[in-house]
Protein backbone atom coordinates (compact mmCIF):
# COMPACT_ATOMS: atom_id res chain seq x y z
CA UNK A 1 0.00 0.00 0.00
CA UNK A 2 1.12 3.36 -1.17
CA UNK A 3 1.92 6.25 1.76
CA UNK A 4 -1.22 7.75 1.74
CA UNK A 5 0.27 11.22 2.67
CA UNK A 6 2.40 10.93 -0.40
CA UNK A 7 -0.37 9.69 -2.58
CA UNK A 8 -2.56 13.00 -1.61
CA UNK A 9 0.56 15.34 -2.44
CA UNK A 10 1.04 13.67 -5.66
CA UNK A 11 -2.81 13.85 -6.25
CA UNK A 12 -2.58 17.31 -5.38
CA UNK A 13 -0.05 18.19 -7.82
CA UNK A 14 -1.26 16.74 -10.78
CA UNK A 15 -4.58 18.21 -10.48
CA UNK A 16 -3.16 21.63 -9.72
CA UNK A 17 -0.71 20.96 -12.83
CA UNK A 18 -3.69 19.62 -14.96
CA UNK A 19 -5.62 23.07 -14.14
CA UNK A 20 -3.29 24.78 -15.79
CA UNK A 21 -2.48 22.69 -18.67
CA UNK A 22 -6.35 22.36 -19.10
CA UNK A 23 -6.23 26.24 -19.02
CA UNK A 24 -3.51 27.28 -21.49
CA UNK A 25 -5.08 24.47 -23.53
CA UNK A 26 -8.78 25.25 -23.86
CA UNK A 27 -7.33 29.28 -23.76
CA UNK A 28 -5.11 28.74 -26.65
CA UNK A 29 -8.05 27.15 -28.63
CA UNK A 30 -10.49 29.76 -27.90
CA UNK A 31 -7.90 32.38 -28.86
CA UNK A 32 -7.81 30.69 -32.13
CA UNK A 33 -11.58 30.78 -32.53
CA UNK A 34 -11.43 34.40 -31.89
CA UNK A 35 -9.00 35.34 -34.39
CA UNK A 36 -10.77 33.12 -37.07
CA UNK A 37 -14.15 35.06 -36.16
CA UNK A 38 -12.59 38.40 -36.06
CA UNK A 39 -9.47 39.02 -39.00
CA UNK A 40 -11.05 41.53 -41.47
CA UNK A 41 -9.81 41.92 -44.61
CA UNK A 42 -6.47 43.62 -44.97
CA UNK A 43 -6.71 47.52 -45.48
CA UNK A 44 -3.29 48.39 -46.00
CA UNK A 45 -1.30 48.75 -48.95
CA UNK A 46 1.93 46.96 -47.14
CA UNK A 47 0.18 43.32 -47.37
CA UNK A 48 2.00 40.33 -47.65
CA UNK A 49 0.55 38.24 -50.74
CA UNK A 50 -1.61 35.42 -49.59
CA UNK A 51 -3.09 37.19 -46.60
CA UNK A 52 -6.93 36.67 -45.97
CA UNK A 53 -6.99 38.97 -43.33
CA UNK A 54 -5.66 40.55 -40.42
CA UNK A 55 -6.69 42.03 -36.81
CA UNK A 56 -5.70 44.40 -34.49
CA UNK A 57 -5.60 43.88 -30.74
CA UNK A 58 -4.05 45.85 -27.63
CA UNK A 59 -3.87 43.89 -24.52
CA UNK A 60 -1.23 44.31 -21.17
CA UNK A 61 -0.72 47.20 -22.46
CA UNK A 62 0.56 46.66 -25.97
CA UNK A 63 -0.48 46.82 -29.67
CA UNK A 64 -0.58 43.55 -31.83
CA UNK A 65 -1.57 42.52 -36.08
CA UNK A 66 -2.26 39.15 -36.37
CA UNK A 67 -2.26 38.00 -39.75
CA UNK A 68 -4.02 35.12 -41.51
CA UNK A 69 -2.74 33.24 -44.74
CA UNK A 70 -5.64 32.00 -46.99
CA UNK A 71 -3.98 29.21 -47.69
CA UNK A 72 0.07 28.19 -46.57
CA UNK A 73 2.51 31.35 -46.85
CA UNK A 74 5.15 31.43 -49.96
CA UNK A 75 7.95 30.97 -47.35
CA UNK A 76 7.95 28.82 -44.46
CA UNK A 77 9.81 31.30 -41.51
CA UNK A 78 12.16 30.02 -39.54
CA UNK A 79 10.71 29.57 -36.23
CA UNK A 80 6.87 28.07 -36.25
CA UNK A 81 4.78 27.74 -33.40
CA UNK A 82 2.65 24.68 -33.37
CA UNK A 83 0.36 24.81 -29.82
CA UNK A 84 0.29 20.97 -28.91
CA UNK A 85 2.17 20.26 -25.60
CA UNK A 86 -1.02 22.05 -23.84
CA UNK A 87 -3.26 19.44 -25.19
CA UNK A 88 -0.70 16.35 -24.98
CA UNK A 89 0.62 17.54 -21.23
CA UNK A 90 -2.94 17.68 -19.81
CA UNK A 91 -3.82 14.55 -21.79
CA UNK A 92 -1.17 13.09 -19.15
CA UNK A 93 -1.58 14.41 -16.10
CA UNK A 94 -5.42 13.73 -16.11
CA UNK A 95 -4.44 10.28 -16.84
CA UNK A 96 -1.63 10.04 -13.68
CA UNK A 97 -4.79 11.48 -11.50
CA UNK A 98 -6.91 8.80 -13.45
CA UNK A 99 -4.58 6.08 -12.09
CA UNK A 100 -3.83 7.36 -9.05
CA UNK A 101 -7.28 8.17 -7.63
CA UNK A 102 -9.20 5.42 -9.67
CA UNK A 103 -7.24 2.70 -10.95
CA UNK A 104 -5.01 2.19 -7.69
CA UNK A 105 -8.08 1.79 -5.43
CA UNK A 106 -10.15 0.54 -7.57
CA UNK A 107 -12.06 -1.65 -4.97
CA UNK A 108 -13.49 1.45 -3.33
CA UNK A 109 -13.35 3.82 -6.01
CA UNK A 110 -14.73 1.83 -9.04
CA UNK A 111 -16.34 -1.01 -8.05
CA UNK A 112 -20.08 -0.66 -6.77
CA UNK A 113 -21.40 -4.09 -5.63
CA UNK A 114 -25.05 -2.69 -5.78
CA UNK A 115 -24.39 -1.70 -9.56
CA UNK A 116 -21.96 -4.67 -10.16
CA UNK A 117 -19.78 -6.90 -8.30
CA UNK A 118 -16.68 -6.81 -11.16
CA UNK A 119 -13.24 -7.47 -9.62
CA UNK A 120 -10.95 -4.25 -9.49
CA UNK A 121 -8.83 -4.87 -12.14
CA UNK A 122 -12.22 -5.78 -14.87
CA UNK A 123 -13.21 -2.73 -13.34
CA UNK A 124 -10.26 -0.88 -14.33
CA UNK A 125 -10.44 -3.09 -17.74
CA UNK A 126 -13.60 -1.55 -18.30
CA UNK A 127 -12.30 2.29 -18.03
CA UNK A 128 -9.44 1.68 -19.86
CA UNK A 129 -11.61 -0.05 -22.51
CA UNK A 130 -13.46 2.96 -22.65
CA UNK A 131 -11.18 5.62 -23.33
CA UNK A 132 -9.68 3.02 -26.36
CA UNK A 133 -12.87 2.40 -27.67
CA UNK A 134 -14.37 5.67 -27.16
CA UNK A 135 -11.98 7.32 -29.89
CA UNK A 136 -12.22 4.40 -32.17
CA UNK A 137 -15.78 4.56 -32.92
CA UNK A 138 -16.13 8.40 -32.61
CA UNK A 139 -12.60 7.93 -35.35
CA UNK A 140 -14.50 5.89 -37.28
CA UNK A 141 -17.76 7.99 -37.32
CA UNK A 142 -16.14 11.36 -38.34
CA UNK A 143 -14.53 8.79 -41.19
CA UNK A 144 -17.25 7.75 -42.77
CA UNK A 145 -19.46 10.89 -42.25
CA UNK A 146 -17.15 13.54 -42.47
CA UNK A 147 -19.67 14.74 -45.67
CA UNK A 148 -22.95 14.77 -43.14
CA UNK A 149 -22.43 16.65 -39.89
CA UNK A 150 -26.05 16.87 -39.04
CA UNK A 151 -25.96 12.73 -39.30
CA UNK A 152 -22.45 12.47 -37.48
CA UNK A 153 -23.69 14.80 -34.20
CA UNK A 154 -27.26 12.84 -34.01
CA UNK A 155 -24.83 8.69 -34.27
CA UNK A 156 -22.31 10.25 -31.81
CA UNK A 157 -24.69 11.53 -29.35
CA UNK A 158 -26.73 8.23 -29.66
CA UNK A 159 -23.48 6.44 -29.10
CA UNK A 160 -22.09 8.81 -26.23
CA UNK A 161 -25.86 7.64 -24.57
CA UNK A 162 -24.70 4.28 -24.77
CA UNK A 163 -21.28 4.59 -23.59
CA UNK A 164 -22.69 6.40 -20.53
CA UNK A 165 -25.77 3.73 -20.04
CA UNK A 166 -22.88 0.76 -20.09
CA UNK A 167 -20.38 2.76 -17.39
CA UNK A 168 -22.97 3.39 -15.37
CA UNK A 169 -24.33 0.27 -15.57
CA UNK A 170 -20.58 -1.52 -14.69
CA UNK A 171 -18.83 0.52 -12.78
CA UNK A 172 -19.83 3.34 -9.17
CA UNK A 173 -21.57 6.14 -10.56
CA UNK A 174 -18.26 8.33 -9.96
CA UNK A 175 -16.21 6.45 -11.54
CA UNK A 176 -18.66 5.91 -14.62
CA UNK A 177 -18.90 10.18 -14.86
CA UNK A 178 -15.37 10.74 -14.61
CA UNK A 179 -14.56 7.75 -17.10
CA UNK A 180 -16.91 9.16 -19.27
CA UNK A 181 -15.30 12.74 -19.00
CA UNK A 182 -11.83 11.18 -19.89
CA UNK A 183 -13.54 9.98 -22.62
CA UNK A 184 -14.24 13.34 -24.43
CA UNK A 185 -10.89 14.61 -23.16
CA UNK A 186 -9.27 11.65 -24.62
CA UNK A 187 -11.06 12.37 -28.02
CA UNK A 188 -10.19 15.60 -28.08
CA UNK A 189 -6.38 14.73 -27.37
CA UNK A 190 -6.45 11.99 -30.02
CA UNK A 191 -7.97 14.66 -32.35
CA UNK A 192 -4.70 16.60 -31.74
CA UNK A 193 -1.95 14.08 -31.82
CA UNK A 194 -3.25 11.80 -34.80
CA UNK A 195 -5.09 14.05 -37.21
CA UNK A 196 -4.52 17.74 -36.54
CA UNK A 197 -1.24 17.94 -35.96
CA UNK A 198 0.22 14.78 -38.71
CA UNK A 199 -2.01 17.20 -41.35
CA UNK A 200 0.09 20.70 -40.43
CA UNK A 201 3.00 18.28 -40.54
CA UNK A 202 2.14 16.81 -43.79
CA UNK A 203 1.89 20.52 -44.79
CA UNK A 204 4.65 21.75 -43.73
CA UNK A 205 6.67 18.42 -44.74
CA UNK A 206 4.91 19.56 -48.42
CA UNK A 207 6.67 22.84 -48.74
CA UNK A 208 9.96 22.30 -47.22
CA UNK A 209 9.72 19.78 -50.27
CA UNK A 210 8.85 22.35 -52.80
CA UNK A 211 5.34 20.74 -53.47
CA UNK A 212 1.83 21.80 -53.07
CA UNK A 213 0.91 21.53 -49.64
CA UNK A 214 -2.05 19.31 -48.80
CA UNK A 215 -4.55 21.79 -48.16
CA UNK A 216 -7.18 18.92 -47.59
CA UNK A 217 -5.11 17.35 -44.59
CA UNK A 218 -5.14 20.64 -43.49
CA UNK A 219 -9.27 20.88 -43.84
CA UNK A 220 -9.14 17.35 -41.83
CA UNK A 221 -7.63 18.34 -38.96
CA UNK A 222 -9.90 22.04 -39.06
CA UNK A 223 -12.74 19.74 -39.23
CA UNK A 224 -11.74 17.88 -35.68
CA UNK A 225 -10.99 21.19 -34.07
CA UNK A 226 -14.47 22.61 -34.72
CA UNK A 227 -15.24 19.49 -33.06
CA UNK A 228 -12.99 19.91 -30.16
CA UNK A 229 -14.16 23.45 -29.88
CA UNK A 230 -18.12 21.91 -29.57
CA UNK A 231 -16.79 19.83 -26.92
CA UNK A 232 -14.64 21.63 -24.46
CA UNK A 233 -17.94 22.93 -22.41
CA UNK A 234 -18.90 19.09 -22.17
CA UNK A 235 -15.33 17.94 -20.68
CA UNK A 236 -15.32 20.43 -18.37
CA UNK A 237 -18.60 19.69 -17.37
CA UNK A 238 -18.12 16.05 -16.86
CA UNK A 239 -14.98 16.49 -14.93
CA UNK A 240 -16.27 19.42 -12.21
CA UNK A 241 -19.65 17.27 -11.88
CA UNK A 242 -17.11 14.02 -10.78
CA UNK A 243 -17.41 16.14 -7.25
CA UNK A 244 -20.77 16.75 -7.03
CA UNK A 245 -23.13 13.83 -6.09
CA UNK A 246 -26.30 15.93 -7.31
CA UNK A 247 -25.43 14.97 -10.68
CA UNK A 248 -23.75 11.16 -10.68
CA UNK A 249 -26.09 10.09 -7.76
CA UNK A 250 -28.85 10.62 -9.01
CA UNK A 251 -31.02 7.53 -9.81
CA UNK A 252 -30.77 8.18 -14.18
CA UNK A 253 -27.59 10.09 -13.99
CA UNK A 254 -26.32 8.12 -17.22
CA UNK A 255 -29.07 10.45 -18.85
CA UNK A 256 -28.63 13.53 -17.11
CA UNK A 257 -24.71 13.82 -18.00
CA UNK A 258 -25.55 13.37 -21.34
CA UNK A 259 -28.03 15.98 -21.34
CA UNK A 260 -25.67 18.69 -19.88
CA UNK A 261 -23.43 18.01 -22.17
CA UNK A 262 -25.73 18.32 -24.94
CA UNK A 263 -26.86 21.45 -23.46
CA UNK A 264 -23.31 22.21 -22.61
CA UNK A 265 -22.96 22.06 -26.54
CA UNK A 266 -25.73 24.22 -27.39
CA UNK A 267 -24.22 27.05 -25.09
CA UNK A 268 -21.28 26.99 -27.11
CA UNK A 269 -23.11 26.89 -30.16
CA UNK A 270 -24.37 30.66 -29.64
CA UNK A 271 -20.80 31.79 -28.45
CA UNK A 272 -19.85 29.95 -32.17
CA UNK A 273 -22.73 32.01 -34.23
CA UNK A 274 -22.23 35.41 -32.32
CA UNK A 275 -18.30 34.89 -33.66
CA UNK A 276 -19.33 34.71 -36.95
CA UNK A 277 -22.07 37.74 -36.84
CA UNK A 278 -25.57 35.91 -37.22
CA UNK A 279 -28.18 37.94 -35.58
CA UNK A 280 -29.62 36.82 -32.27
CA UNK A 281 -26.61 34.30 -31.76
CA UNK A 282 -26.99 33.70 -28.30
CA UNK A 283 -30.51 32.44 -28.51
CA UNK A 284 -29.06 28.94 -27.94
CA UNK A 285 -26.97 29.79 -25.33
CA UNK A 286 -30.04 31.06 -23.62
CA UNK A 287 -31.72 27.98 -24.35
CA UNK A 288 -29.00 25.93 -22.96
CA UNK A 289 -28.72 27.37 -19.82
CA UNK A 290 -32.56 27.46 -19.41
CA UNK A 291 -32.70 23.86 -19.74
CA UNK A 292 -30.14 23.99 -16.84
CA UNK A 293 -32.23 25.75 -14.81
CA UNK A 294 -35.14 22.79 -15.77
CA UNK A 295 -32.59 20.11 -14.82
CA UNK A 296 -32.10 21.74 -12.00
CA UNK A 297 -35.56 21.67 -10.77
CA UNK A 298 -36.56 18.40 -12.26
CA UNK A 299 -34.12 16.62 -10.55
CA UNK A 300 -34.75 17.84 -7.36
CA UNK A 301 -35.54 15.01 -5.09
CA UNK A 302 -38.66 15.46 -2.42
CA UNK A 303 -38.08 14.07 1.10
CA UNK A 304 -40.49 11.81 2.24
CA UNK A 305 -41.23 11.73 5.49
CA UNK A 306 -43.47 11.52 8.56
CA UNK A 307 -43.09 13.80 11.18
CA UNK A 308 -44.55 11.85 13.61
CA UNK A 309 -41.83 9.06 13.71
CA UNK A 310 -38.83 11.60 14.80
CA UNK A 311 -35.80 10.07 14.64
CA UNK A 312 -33.42 9.53 17.66
CA UNK A 313 -30.45 11.49 17.73
CA UNK A 314 -28.54 8.42 19.57
CA UNK A 315 -29.57 5.65 16.58
CA UNK A 316 -28.06 7.87 14.17
CA UNK A 317 -24.70 8.81 16.32
CA UNK A 318 -24.59 5.08 16.47
CA UNK A 319 -24.99 4.20 12.98
CA UNK A 320 -22.40 7.26 12.47
CA UNK A 321 -19.74 5.58 14.69
CA UNK A 322 -20.74 2.05 13.31
CA UNK A 323 -20.26 3.30 9.72
CA UNK A 324 -18.61 6.38 8.74
CA UNK A 325 -16.12 7.20 11.76
CA UNK A 326 -13.42 4.81 10.52
CA UNK A 327 -12.77 7.68 8.10
CA UNK A 328 -14.54 10.31 9.55
CA UNK A 329 -12.89 11.38 12.74
CA UNK A 330 -9.89 13.90 14.03
CA UNK A 331 -8.40 10.04 14.43
CA UNK A 332 -9.33 7.33 10.81
CA UNK A 333 -8.84 3.57 11.55
CA UNK A 334 -9.44 3.13 8.02
CA UNK A 335 -6.67 2.48 6.03
CA UNK A 336 -4.97 5.16 3.96
CA UNK A 337 -6.75 7.56 5.68
CA UNK A 338 -4.91 9.79 7.67
CA UNK A 339 -6.96 13.15 8.15
CA UNK A 340 -11.12 13.32 7.79
CA UNK A 341 -11.92 12.99 4.17
CA UNK A 342 -13.12 16.76 3.42
CA UNK A 343 -11.64 17.81 6.85
CA UNK A 344 -15.43 16.39 8.18
CA UNK A 345 -14.82 14.19 11.46
CA UNK A 346 -18.32 13.08 12.65
CA UNK A 347 -16.85 12.55 16.40
CA UNK A 348 -19.63 14.58 17.79
CA UNK A 349 -23.20 15.08 18.09
CA UNK A 350 -22.36 19.13 17.26
CA UNK A 351 -20.87 18.18 14.03
CA UNK A 352 -23.31 15.84 13.23
CA UNK A 353 -26.17 17.87 13.50
CA UNK A 354 -24.38 20.85 11.71
CA UNK A 355 -23.59 18.44 8.68
CA UNK A 356 -27.36 16.83 8.82
CA UNK A 357 -27.83 18.46 4.81
CA UNK A 358 -24.56 17.17 3.55
CA UNK A 359 -24.83 14.02 5.13
CA UNK A 360 -28.62 13.18 3.77
CA UNK A 361 -27.27 14.41 0.46
CA UNK A 362 -24.39 11.60 0.50
CA UNK A 363 -26.27 8.93 2.08
CA UNK A 364 -29.59 8.86 0.38
CA UNK A 365 -27.80 8.92 -3.38
CA UNK A 366 -25.62 6.01 -1.90
CA UNK A 367 -21.83 7.66 -2.51
CA UNK A 368 -21.24 7.30 1.50
CA UNK A 369 -19.96 5.17 2.89
CA UNK A 370 -17.23 5.43 0.03
CA UNK A 371 -17.82 2.18 -1.76
CA UNK A 372 -19.88 0.83 0.83
CA UNK A 373 -16.90 -0.58 2.47
CA UNK A 374 -18.14 -0.32 5.90
CA UNK A 375 -21.16 -2.73 4.44
CA UNK A 376 -23.89 -0.06 5.81
CA UNK A 377 -27.70 -1.69 6.24
CA UNK A 378 -30.68 -0.30 3.68
CA UNK A 379 -32.11 0.26 7.49
CA UNK A 380 -29.39 2.15 8.74
CA UNK A 381 -29.38 3.53 5.16
CA UNK A 382 -33.12 4.65 5.70
CA UNK A 383 -32.55 5.72 9.04
CA UNK A 384 -29.93 8.21 8.80
CA UNK A 385 -32.04 9.55 4.94
CA UNK A 386 -35.22 10.02 7.20
CA UNK A 387 -33.34 12.27 10.26
CA UNK A 388 -31.86 14.26 7.87
CA UNK A 389 -35.24 15.30 5.66
CA UNK A 390 -35.91 16.14 9.33
CA UNK A 391 -37.95 12.92 10.67
C1 LIG B 1 -13.78 4.63 3.46
C2 LIG B 1 -13.81 5.93 4.01
C3 LIG B 1 -15.15 6.64 4.16
C4 LIG B 1 -16.26 6.20 4.84
C5 LIG B 1 -16.44 4.88 5.59
C6 LIG B 1 -17.22 7.26 4.74
N1 LIG B 1 -16.72 8.30 4.01
FE1 LIG B 1 -17.63 10.07 3.66
N2 LIG B 1 -16.05 10.66 2.49
C7 LIG B 1 -14.95 9.90 2.23
C8 LIG B 1 -14.12 10.58 1.24
C9 LIG B 1 -12.80 10.09 0.66
C10 LIG B 1 -14.80 11.78 0.93
C11 LIG B 1 -14.38 12.85 -0.06
C12 LIG B 1 -14.94 12.51 -1.40
C13 LIG B 1 -14.61 13.58 -2.42
O1 LIG B 1 -13.44 13.89 -2.61
O2 LIG B 1 -15.55 14.08 -3.02
C14 LIG B 1 -15.98 11.80 1.74
C15 LIG B 1 -16.92 12.84 1.70
C16 LIG B 1 -18.05 12.87 2.51
C17 LIG B 1 -18.95 13.98 2.58
C18 LIG B 1 -18.82 15.28 1.79
C19 LIG B 1 -18.12 16.30 2.63
C20 LIG B 1 -17.97 17.62 1.91
O3 LIG B 1 -17.66 18.59 2.57
O4 LIG B 1 -18.18 17.66 0.66
C21 LIG B 1 -19.94 13.64 3.46
C22 LIG B 1 -21.11 14.50 3.91
C23 LIG B 1 -19.66 12.30 3.93
N3 LIG B 1 -18.50 11.87 3.33
C24 LIG B 1 -20.44 11.61 4.82
C25 LIG B 1 -20.24 10.30 5.18
C26 LIG B 1 -21.15 9.53 6.01
C27 LIG B 1 -22.43 10.05 6.60
C28 LIG B 1 -20.60 8.28 6.12
C29 LIG B 1 -21.19 7.09 6.82
C30 LIG B 1 -22.54 6.73 6.49
C31 LIG B 1 -19.35 8.29 5.38
N4 LIG B 1 -19.17 9.52 4.83
C32 LIG B 1 -18.48 7.21 5.32
C33 LIG B 1 -14.61 8.69 2.83
C34 LIG B 1 -15.46 7.94 3.62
Amino acid sequence: MPDPHLVDWTAMILRWFHLVTGAAWIGASFYFVWLNNHVRPVDSGDATPGLSGEVFAIHGGAFYRVSKFGGAPEKLPSVLHWFKWEAYLTWVTGFLLLGLTYWMDARSMMVDPAVRDLSPAAAVGVGAGSLVVGYLAYDLLCRGLSRQPLLLAALGTALFTGASYALFGLLGARAATIHLGAMIGTIMVANVLFVIIPGQRAMVDAMVAGREPPLERGQAGALRSFHNNYFTLPALFVMVSNHYPVIWGHRLAWLLVVGICVLGGLIRHGFNLAGVGRPRPFLPSVAGALGLVLLAVATRATPRHTASEAVNLTAVQQVIASRCQSCHSQTPTQPGFVAAPKGLALDDRATIEANRAKIGAQVSNGAMPLGNITAMTDDERQLLVKWASGG
